[in-house]
């Protein structure tokens, strides 16, 4: 089946730039009326005029996702400039990347409030236009390795973005008789968001400059431009992925991959219940052998060299 979008309209917020960018080109490129959304008004202005300039249809809508009446915004201008709404990409985000003990309540609160609430009010909007309508629909929220994991640095990032994938497979539950389906990104590229990580300055610099990446940074660390990553969202907002719902996707770079969701790995029983002895002799005999990593496993950049030699699987 074919991947077109002729007809669809789709919200994508934090559009102005980055991967929200180029999610709204992309799915405009496959036929669809796009609504771009960013609290930077310039940067909302020229994605519109990019999409436009590019053959498609776009209009920007300028405020900042995380309240109600900015859900509201946005499905009102899908519904008023192209008559309905039927993808929602839940896309706008930003870091305050700091460890637990200097993490203030503002940054944490900026961070679930944007990432969080923001997905939570603009597909709780999307939801109530796309049921009433009653012609199913297309919710794609974005996680994050960090949430996935866990990471260093990112108590905020991590927690909301955690939590975006848990509230996916809610929806996923909820919205299905509706046939709304519910999927999460779980995207990495390189945009001003990933280009300030240390280890990966020097290949957004070489990004930058137009030379191609090497395969560790493609393949292992999933790592290309924006536009590597819009192919999943355009078929997630697609007829073709009618049966797909509740799943966390990865993309980047040259990697496509799918999320176990969290599961037990270890089971014991004990009759009657368990003591704290009982709990220490379990944990020594059956799940210590299972115990789970933390963090995002990445092989050293510096293994390029000779990856870059290797022959392509
Ligand atoms: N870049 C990566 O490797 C990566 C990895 C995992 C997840 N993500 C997620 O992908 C999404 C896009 O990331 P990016 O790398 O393109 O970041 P980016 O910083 O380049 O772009 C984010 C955009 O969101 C906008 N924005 C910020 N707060 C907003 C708000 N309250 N309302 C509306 N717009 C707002 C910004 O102005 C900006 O245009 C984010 O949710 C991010 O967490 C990115």
């Amino acid at each position: 089946m074919s991947v077109d979008l002729t007809g669809k309209v789709a919200v994508v917020t934090g559009s102005g730039r980055g991967l929200g960018l180029a999610y709204a080109r992309a799915l405009a490129a496959a036929g669809a009326a796009v609504v771009v959304n960013d609290v930077d008004g310039d940067a909302a202005e020229a994605a519109v005029e990019s999409v436009r300039s590019a053959g498609g249809r776009a209009v920007a809508v300028v405020a900042p996702v995380g309240p109600a009446e900015t859900a509201d915004a946005l499905v009102a201008a899908a519904v008023e400039s192209f008559g309905k709404l039927d993808v929602l990409v839940t896309n706008a985000g930003v870091l305050r990347d700091r460890v637990l003990w200097k993490t203030s309540d503002d940054d944490f609160d900026l961070v679930v409030e944007t990432h969080l609430r923001g997905t939570f009010t603009t597909a709780r909007a999307a939801a109530v236009h796309m049921r009433e309508r009653g012609e199913g629909g297309r919710i794609v929220v974005v996680g994050s390795p960090a949430g996935q994991h866990g990471n260093f640095g990112q108590t905020s990032y991590a927690a909301a973005k955690a939590g975006i994938v848990a509230m996916a497979r809610t929806w996923s539950l909820e919205l299905a008789r509706a046939r709304i389906t519910v999927n999460a990104v779980i995207p990495t590229a390189i945009t001003a968001m990933t280009a300030t990580i240390p280890i990966y300055e020097g290949v957004a610099a070489a990004h930058a400059a137009g030379e191609p990446l090497p395969r560790v940074v493609r393949r292992d660390h999933a790592l290309g431009g924006p536009e590597d990553c819009a192919p999943v969202v355009v078929w997630l907002a697609s007829d073709a992925s009618a049966d797909v719902t509740g799943q966390a996707i990865g993309i980047g770079g040259d990697k496509l991959s799918l999320y176990a969701h969290p599961t037990e790995v270890a089971t014991t029983y004990r009759d009657g219940g368990w003591t704290a002895d009982g709990v220490a002799d379990a944990w020594a005999q059956t799940l210590a052998p299972h115990a789970q990593p933390s963090g995002i496993v990445l092989p050293p950049l510096e293994a390029e060299e000779q990856a870059a030699d290797a022959p392509a699987t």
